[in-house]
Parts: C-alpha cells; structure tokens; sequence
C-alpha cells in the first residue's frame, strides 16, 4: 500500500486524451498535510477530522469499443471508511466522467463536509479562465481572467432555481486565454441540478487545482454507516485545438450517451405563454391550434394558465400546487384540448411546475408541512411561491403523480414543459427535521428520483427543462429531458450571444428558441433566422402578423423541417464571435460532408465598416458545393453574391463567402449541397 496517495498519477490509467498539463489526479484531504482547500472532510464518530486514504485496488472494464469504466479504490487505515474514485472514458468523444462514492462502516453517522466529485491538477505556465454568468434574461455571458495564486471560486447556493445566476460548467485555458480554434483547453461541468461549485486554486507550486462538486455551504451532510454518498458526476473533455474542437467532443457525447432521446428529432412547436399569458379560454386555445397547423409547426404547447378551481390559476399569485384543470376557463378539461389539437393536426403538449406551491393553494392549505419554509419566521416569497419538500418521499409521489395523473387521463399527450420559477427560500424541511444539513444534497435527490420514475414510466415523451429560463441546464437533468429553455430573453440580438454561450455545452438540438414579439422593432425573419439555429419554436401572435411576414414563417418552417437532421445533429463550428465583433456566424455540417447550413447575423455593424468575408469550416475540400440562400422574404431577391454558385470546399474554407452586410439586424441562412 501506497501511503501518499495523493501523489499516484491516476490520470496515466484514465485519461485517454491529449492531457500532457494534466498532472495527477488528486483528491486531496482535510487534516493532513496539504495545506490548500480539500476535496474531502469528515468527521469521524470520536470527533477526529482527518481523514488519510490508502491505494488498496483499482480495476478497469471496458463497457463497448467505445467506453471505459475504471475505479479506484482507497481505504483509511485508521477508521472504517472506503472512498472510490470513479471514470468512465468515452474515447471517440474525448470526454470523462468522473464521480466519487463514498461508504463507512462507522457506528453512528459521521459527518463529511467536503465531498468533490473530482480534483484536477494542472501544470501550465499560466491559467486562464472563462464564466458564464448572469440573471434571469441575462442567461451565459463569457467573461474572461487570468487566474492568480490563490482561490477563485464559481458555486450556486440557489437551491432549486439553482443555474440563474452561474452555470454550472467553465472553460480553462491552459498557457493561453481560451480560443475557438486552437490552444489547449479544459471544458467542464457538473451534473446536478443543485448548490454547485467549483473552486480553482493556484498553489505554493504554481499549478492549478480545480475541485468540482456539491456545494458544501449549508451541506456538512450526515452519512449514515453503510449508506453510499455518490457524488454527482463531473463531466470534461481537453482539446489541443480550442473550444470548438471542445464544444464538438460535448455534443456528439451528449447526443449518444447523455440526453434524453440524444439521437432522435424534436417537435416544432406554437407556445401560448407570450401569446395569451394567463387570459385564454377554449376558442383562444382552439384557434391558436389551428394557427400552429396553418404554420406547419408539429405541436401546439399550452403554458401556464390552465389549472386550479378554489384559486384559479389567473396570475403567479395562486393557484400553483393544484394540478385540476380551471373549470370556468376550459370547463372540457383537458381531453378535450388533446382532441382539439388532434382534429387541428397537431400534437398536444402541457407545462407544469410540479415541485412548486403557492401558499395561495389547496395544497399548501392542506399540508403546509411539504413546503420548505421556516416554521418560526416570517416567510419570504420568490414569484409568490415556495418550493415543496422533495426530500420528503410523500412529496415525491405527489410530484411524480401530476405528470402521471395527466397521462393517464391523456395518453396522448406529447410533450411536457416542466418550469421551475423559484429558488429555495426560508431554508428549512419539516420531513428532516434535525438532520437540516441535509436538505439541499437529499432535496435534490428527491427530484431525480422523481425524474426517473418519470422517465421510466414514460420513457418515449420529449420534455422541456425550463426554470424561469435557463436557470437549470445540467447535464444530470438532462438525461430526463429532450432540451432545455436557453431564456425567456427571446430579443433576438440577445440570443445571438445567449446561444453563443449555451452552444460551448450544449448541442442544437438540446437548446429550446421561440420567435417572439420582444425587440419587434427587429424583423420577423431576422427574429426566426436566430431561433433556426437551435431547436426552433414559435410563441407569438400569429394572426397578427403581416401576411409577408407569415409567407416567410411558414416557409422557414418548412426550410426547417427540410434541414432538421444537419441543424439538430451536424458538427457546429463557430465561426464568428459576437463578443469580438459587430456580426456573428456558425455554421452546422452533416457527419458525411454532404450538406451543410451557415448562419449570418449582423449584429450591429458600423457604419460603412470593413466587412471580410466568413471562412467555412469543416466541409471536405475535395468536394464540389452549391451555396443558395434560403429563408428569404417573399419577393427578396437574394443579394449574396455567390447565391446559386458552385464552389469547391477548399475554397469555401480558404476564401470564404461575402455573407454580411452593413444593414443591423440582418440575417442570412445559407444551404450548402455537395453536388
Ligand atoms: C417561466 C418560463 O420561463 C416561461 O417560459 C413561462 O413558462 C412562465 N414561467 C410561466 O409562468
């Protein structure tokens, strides 16, 4: 047995990437004699807070061609106690996953206050790091900074709502600021839909140190003996040639292995939320149908709005906790809003927010207890809501039963929309009572275990993550839901960059993009040209929309439905940064080369300012391409100079095309066939 453990180069058996800054995996310990901020703490039945873990075994499994399992096993010699650290390596994708349990055979429960999923060690002349930060609306700015000696921490302590403010994953530039197209980078993220944090720290030696886990704060979490605390996983991937490259490797893992449904199609769809809000009735609902076919979109998604009798659900004020359909506003019920969408020819799907109450309820009426509050302090409301109990397993079978009960009586129901407006708030649970530590960890395995009974009831229906936009977007969650609601910012300008952000993570077909009224000072084909790139969906009033205007939306959608497998499942390569210049581009190529859709947006150019032309990327030189603009408005002729020629890739990728203009808020999608 090795006693310094925490010197055995454990990457050489896992990491089956280009890592050469990757010194050793650590996980380093409280107590012991390494002096920075530890992966682990404990304290021990006699009250002893160390804690020293020896090698005893490791053993490696591959699970296919493709995916390799290794664990390594360490034990305290002292106290009872294993800790195993966990990988599973995807070769073809360059990404690991890595997670840590631990288990002791204590007599009473310990107390462990730091548990990481992982620890990275890195040795590079200089560090560089890129956050994504923001609000609600505000969702994923990139800033950048130069890391120094000392700590520099990213964390959530939100609770449910638990992204809204930081995104659980960052980006490391090793040697170099980070670059789209080359150096060397780290990519990574945690899958929990929870308190998160990442703690980056250069040491006495100059190497970074990146723990990555749960957040502790609040969190000295009581382990009973023999119950295994499993981490949740820590998910990266290192490119040597930039994000992109990077960004490439998360998408095509997250498609095959991680995301609900990752290799299959998504529904178009017509949102009433922005539409209607709370103020709709059967005929509303039924023309908006009709309207969503006229569009040619796959579904009609009825928002907010529909539920609760002793306080009808007409404003965020109440009503939220009880799941019966209003019966003054749609006395049919919900059968007859699925057959409505059936006789209109489109599919049915329903938003709820199942984990939430408002004290305004019957619910809470009847069980103030399953909501977390304070019992004896005055109680602060987030959207005049609290959040139900989900570590209170009588609170997870009421939560599982909204979407069942909805199922039952609706088997054909198509999609879900599953909203999350609040944080947690007025920290406390009736159901732990003096094991409060606890919560926010046993909180949000209570909504996984919801997730998953979900999922393994209905396994076949795409569901939406949504909380208040983009204030949950893990990839934990996301092996129960189809994509996720990038923000309720829908400005188009806006989403240029919100995309740009969610895009480093997260592929096409996973992030949710309406063409809304906000910022219509914009126009309809430039407010749709930006949604076209992800998962395109409509939340707008369509009959008053400009005839032209609606020409050109059903078109798109039809363009859309036409290019769906290169946009939900081609290669993205970013080609220009809105955060360096007035326009931005990106491109989508399908794995065999053959077809390839290009975005251009102008953002907000100068006047008469230089414009140069977009080099394309990832197209096979070799090959002969046809290069037409499409999604143009009715009677616009194509002003792209190239539109209906045949070019070669090698001078696509080399010269490029002439694709933006002077004009603000104009847009280009272009098609690229191979001939
Ligand atoms: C917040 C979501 O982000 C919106 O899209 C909408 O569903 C509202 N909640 C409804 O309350």
């Amino acid at each position: 047995m090795s006693r310094n453990f925490r010197h055995w180069p454990l990457h050489q058996k896992v990491v089956l990437m280009p890592a050469h800054h990757l010194r050793v995996g650590k996980y380093t310990l409280s107590g012991t004699e390494d002096f920075f901020d530890p992966a682990f703490a404990i304290q021990h039945n006699d009250g002893n807070l160390t804690s020293v873990l020896y090698y005893v075994s490791h053993n490696t499994k591959n699970i296919d061609s493709n995916v390799t399992q290794t664990t390594v096993v360490m034990k305290d010699d002292v106290y009872p106690l294993e800790v195993k650290l966990c990988y599973i390596s995807y070769v073809k994708e360059n990404i690991i996953k890595t997670w840590t349990e631990i288990v002791h055979q204590e007599k009473k429960p310990v107390t462990i206050n730091r548990y990481a999923s992982s620890m990275l060690y890195f040795e590079a002349p200089k560090y560089y790091l890129t956050e994504f930060s923001g609000d609600w609306a505000k969702e994923v700015n990139m800033s950048n900074q130069q890391l120094q000696f000392g700590k520099k921490i990213i964390d959530s302590k939100l609770g449910s709502r638990a992204a809204m403010y930081a995104q659980p994953f960052f980006q490391l530039g090793l040697g170099q600021p980070v670059q789209e197209g080359q150096g060397t980078v780290m990519l990574g993220t945690i899958g929990w839909t929870g308190n998160f944090q990442f703690t980056f720290e250069i040491d006495n030696a100059s190497n970074l140190r990146v723990i990555s886990g749960i957040n502790p704060f609040l969190s000295n979490y009581e382990l009973k003996p023999n119950e295994v605390f499993t981490t949740p996983e820590f998910i990266f991937t290192i490119s040597e040639e930039g994000t992109g490259k990077a960004s490439r490797n998360f998408h095509s893992w997250a498609r095959d292995y991680q995301l609900k449904d990752g290799k299959g199609d998504r529904l178009t769809l017509l949102n009433n939320w922005e539409a209607t809000y709370f103020g709709f009735d059967e005929p509303k609902l039924e023309e908006l149908m009709k309207d969503a076919k006229n569009l040619g979109v796959d579904m009609f998604l009825l928002d907010d709005g529909w539920f609760a009798n002793k306080y009808p659900r007409n404003s965020d004020k109440q009503g939220l906790g009880d799941w019966d359909v209003t019966k003054e506003k749609l006395p049919n019920g919900v059968p007859h809003l699925v057959k409505a969408a059936k006789d209109a020819g489109v599919k049915f799907g329903i938003w709820i927010e199942p984990e939430m109450v408002n004290p305004k309820s019957e619910l809470f009426e009847k069980h103030p207890e399953w909501a977390i509050h304070l019992p004896n302090r005055e109680r602060y409301y987030y959207r005049n809501q609290l959040v139900l109990d989900l570590s209170n397993p009588k609170v997870q079978d009421y939560v599982f039963e909204v979407v069942d009960k909805l199922m039952i009586e609706n088997p054909e129901i198509a999609f879900f929309k599953w909203d999350c407006n609040s944080p947690i708030t007025n920290v406390y649970s009736f159901y732990l009572k003096d094991k409060q530590n606890n919560l926010y960890v046993d909180h949000v395995r209570g909504v996984y275990n919801v997730f998953k009974r979900v999922n393994e009831k209905y396994p076949n229906i795409p569901m939406m993550l949504c909380s208040g936009g983009g204030g949950r977007c893990d990839y934990e969650a996301l092996k129960y839901f189809t994509e996720f609601w990038c923000s309720d910012n829908t400005d188009p300008i806006e989403r240029i960059f919100i995309q740009w952000g969610f895009s480093q993570f997260f592929p096409s077909k996973a992030m949710d993009a309406h063409v809304t009224s906000w910022n219509s000072r914009t126009s309809v084909k430039f407010r749709t040209d930006v949604a076209f790139m992800c998962k395109l969906g409509f939340d707008i009033r369509l009959n008053e929309m400009k005839e032209d205007d609606l020409k050109y939306c059903q078109n798109a959608v039809a363009n859309y439905n036409r290019l769906k497998k290169v946009i939900l499942d081609g290669d993205l390569y970013r080609l220009v940064s809105p955060y360096e210049s007035n326009h931005m581009s990106v491109m989508h190529v399908s794995p065999a080369k053959d077809k390839a859709v290009l975005y251009a947006y102008d953002v907000y150019p100068r006047y008469s300012e230089k414009l140069y032309p977009v080099k394309l990327q990832g197209l096979d030189p070799a090959k002969m391409y046809k290069v037409e603009e499409i999604n143009l408005m009715p009677n616009q002729n194509s002003g792209l100079k190239a539109n209906g020629k045949v070019f070669s890739g090698d001078f696509l990728m080399k010269a490029g095309l002439d694709v933006f203009t002077t004009r603000q808020a104009n847009s280009r999608i272009i098609e690229i066939t191979a001939q």
